[in-house]
Formats: C-alpha cells, structure tokens, sequence
C-alpha cells in the first residue's frame, strides 16, 4: 500500500533571471516500510521535493500537484496540521548538518525539544529517552554527547545527532537528504548503519536522497533517478543495477568509479529554459528526432516505470 504518494508535482521559483522549474511534474510513491533512493545530479530537485513534502519551501516558491498521505493532500493543510506532523508523522534530516542543529543550544536541548513539545514528556525523562536512542543508534558516549554543544562536535557527529532528532517520535516516514555527503567511508558506513537501525526501530518508510549510487545500491528496495525536475525512471533497486533502463541512469552508473569514471556527457540543461522534448535529449547518446519534439511519457515494462522512447 501506497504511503505516501507524489502526483504531477511541480514547483517553480520566482527569481530576477526567470522562473525556476525545479521540479517539474514528478511522480513518487512510497510503500509501507520501504526504502526509496531519491538520485540524480546536483540542482535536478532533490531536496526541493523533499521540502514540499513537508511545506518548508521559500516564498518565492509556487507548488502544484498532490502530495497524498493519510488521505490529505499536504500541499492544502494549513500550518498548525503540519507543525503537528512534521517530526512526528514525517520528518526531515536536512541536507546541511551545520545548518540544522542550533548553535546556541545543547544537543540534549535540541534532542529533547520534540519529546517536550510533542509528547509534553518532562525533561527528565526526555533526557532518558534521548540517551536510550542514542544508545540503540549505537552512540558511544551518550551522556557526554548530550551535554555537547554543536561546535564540540564534527561534521559526522552532526549528522548523526540529526538522525537521532529525526527518529525521536518514531516516524511513519523519514526524508534523509544527502546525509553522507562529504563523509569519509567509516563515517558514511556509520551513518547508513544508523539509518538502517532508525527505520527497522519503528518499521519506518524512508526517502533516502544522495548523489551516492553505491549508498542508494545499498540501503533502498526502490531507486528513482531525477533529471531536471522530472523523474525518469523508477523501479527496483536490484533491477536498476542489474540493467538499467533509461541512457541517463546508464549514463549515472557509467559515471562510478568502478565502471570507469566516465562522465555523463555534456552539461545538466538550464532549469529557467530547459529544451523542449526530453530534456536529456541534447546529452543522449540514443537520441532520435522525435526527443527534441515531444516529451515521452512514462510506460511501464516489467513493473519498472521509465519515460523514454526506447521504450514507447
Ligand atoms: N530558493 C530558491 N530560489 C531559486 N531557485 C532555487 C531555490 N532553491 C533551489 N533553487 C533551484 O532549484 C533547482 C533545484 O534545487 P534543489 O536544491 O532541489 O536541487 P538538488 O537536486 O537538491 O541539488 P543538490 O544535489 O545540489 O542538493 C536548482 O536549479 C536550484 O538552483
Ligand atoms: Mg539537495
């Protein structure tokens, strides 16, 4: 069953040069304790997906589309529904670990706020329950840890104070956005570690969004690759692997290391005036006439769904 579903969502953002299509009419669900990897090159929508699902945008932002969980539409709730659900029902691990945490308040502070606020727990006992999360999410240190300011802490550590905060009341849905980038291997093993402990704790469903294929190979059930604010190809993460669908997704997997390094060809198109047709088609090494023209739609082939005439 569908927990979350994503439909024709578009987001654009008003700027002097021109409107920015961010996103730009994607598709996403999420199942019941599923994992999704959200992938695809920087400034392709991402994290701006992400902050629709819980109305974070800036105001310069015009959203359409649905975003359908527990048979609301969020994009319609108003703000005191969502102050309710953010965190609790859904919750975000942001993208800038520096910029998240507060800088004037203890991790314990911060860690403590939710159950506080939320679940009106009394400090003491918020306290330890924090330490007991911290501890399950295999935290060495804990009590140390809470008394921490964030500029005691690393990067790395950051980031895993964030997940704590995200899972403290048990999320039906976690958004992860970016949470291994700029992470040496132990750390980004950690991290993937931690994240995995967090969803089984509470059978949460997660959204788990990276440049990082090897992460999204090894963390996901399910992989959608996003280009230019469209999605354009979705399906199992071990099919996707195995043979992907779509020139761009072989394009992304060409561009690993263990492949060879090779880069995708040319440059992401502009998002103020992307080409017409498939916007991938002036980097595509299978383009016919017709890409320029029309912009392919999504079929559907062995329960995997990609948007391409190679398939049409
Ligand atoms: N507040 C804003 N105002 C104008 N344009 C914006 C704003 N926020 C994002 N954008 C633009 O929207 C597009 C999508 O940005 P987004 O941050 O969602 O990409 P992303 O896939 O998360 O990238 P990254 O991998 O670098 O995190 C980009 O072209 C970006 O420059
Ligand atoms: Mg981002």
């Amino acid at each position: 069953m569908n927990l979350l579903a994503i439909e024709n969502l578009k987001v654009t953002f008003r700027t002097p040069s021109g409107q920015v299509r961010a996103v730009d009419g994607a598709t996403l669900k999420l199942k019941e304790a599923e994992t999704l990897a959200l992938v695809g090159e920087t400034g392709c929508g991402k994290s701006t997906i992400a902050h629709s699902v819980l109305s974070l945008l800036p105001e310069n932002a015009d959203v359409h589309g649905k975003i359908l969980y527990d048979n609301k539409n969020l994009l319609l709730l108003h703000e005191k529904a969502l102050a309710r659900l953010r965190g609790k029902d859904i919750s975000l691990v942001m993208q800038n670990p520096a910029l998240a945490l507060n800088p004037v308040l203890s991790i314990g502070h911060q860690m403590t706020e939710p159950l506080i606020v939320h679940l009106r727990l009394k400090k003491q006992d918020a306290i330890l329950t924090a330490k007991s999360l911290m501890e399950k999410l295999s935290f060495k240190g804990p009590s140390n840890a809470i008394r921490a300011y964030p500029f005691e802490m690393s990067g790395g550590m950051k980031q895993r104070v964030l997940i704590g905060i995200s899972v403290i009341l048990s999320p039906k849905i976690i958004i992860a956005d970016e949470p291994t980038k700029g992470l040496d291997d132990r750390l980004r093993g950690m991290i993937l570690e931690e994240l995995r402990l967090a969803r089984e704790m509470n059978r949460s469903s997660m959204i788990f969004i990276s440049h990082d294929l090897n992460a999204a190979k090894e963390i996901s059930d399910r992989i959608a690759v996003m280009y230019a604010g469209e999605i354009l190809e979705s399906g199992t993460t071990q099919a996707f692997f195995k043979e992907p669908l779509h020139p761009y997704s072989k394009a992304l997997l060409e561009s690993l290391p263990e492949q060879g390094f090779k880069p995708v060809p040319g440059v992401p198109p502009s998002m103020i005036h992307p080409p017409r047709g498939c916007k991938f088609h002036p980097r595509c090494p299978h383009k016919k006439e017709i890409c320029a023209k029309k912009r392919p739609v999504f079929k559907r082939t062995n329960n995997r769904d990609v948007k391409c005439v190679l398939y049409s």
